[in-house]
């Protein structure tokens, strides 16, 4: 096959840019459908597809956002305005946010990590699209990937968990590079 210079370099480049970095124009809904395409096509021991997607665009970022303080008032009543003005925003200003549900369960082949595995590939892959697409991308999990009440909330069903939220729009700033771990801190050749 040839090199794919382009898709090498960006490869070697790319770094996620923050919700707070994140702007209008997203994706319309035909590259939101490319994105959701190449998003799930993942590596998936079995050809399960363990996993769910919800988008959350437009005038529902506010209202999820909303919700999202009303359990954090619920769950702490002496919590301070600022931090439920945080909660009205988590899903702004970018312009769409897609929740990836890992829907790993017991299979009589297939390992639950090896499904919870493939979420995690399908998560990373929507920044790949994005990216591809010429957006800017992050993925969060936050308190309410991990909160039952939350999630549900967020829609996920009984068994299912958030691996992530993997928000997309274009970009407001350059952001610099963070340090990568040294290859020679990470690998080493196997010698029988
Ligand atoms: C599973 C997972 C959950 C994350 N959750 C958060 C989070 O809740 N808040 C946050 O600021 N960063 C979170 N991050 C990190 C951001 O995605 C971070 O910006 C990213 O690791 C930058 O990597 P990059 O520079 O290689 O793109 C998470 C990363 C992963 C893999």
């Amino acid at each position: 096959m040839p090199v794919n210079i382009a898709l090498r370099d960006h490869l070697l480049t790319r770094r996620s840019v923050g919700q707070a970095f994140l702007r209008e124009p997203g994706p319309d809904a035909e590259q939101l459908r490319q994105i959701l395409t190449i998003g799930t096509r993942v590596p998936d021991h079995g050809k399960l597809a363990p996993w769910r997607l919800i988008v959350i665009a437009g005038d529902e970022r506010a209202k999820a956002g909303e919700r999202l303080a009303e359990i954090a008032k619920a769950k702490n009543p002496q919590i301070e305005e600022v931090a439920l003005e945080n909660e009205r925003r988590q899903f702004l200003p970018a312009p769409l946010t897609i929740g990836v549900l890992s829907k790993a369960a017991p299979h009589p082949k297939i390992p639950e990590f090896e499904q919870l595995i493939s979420a995690g590939n399908v998560a990373f892959n929507l920044e790949h699209a994005a990216f591809a697409l010429g957006f800017a991308a992050t993925w969060v999990t936050r308190w309410y990937a991990y909160d039952e009440t939350a999630s549900l909330m967020l829609g996920a069903r009984e068994g299912e968990r958030f691996v992530g939220f993997i928000s997309i729009g274009t970009p407001a700033a350059v952001i610099e590079d963070r340090p990568r771990p040294a290859l020679d801190d990470i690998v080493s050749y196997w010698h029988g």
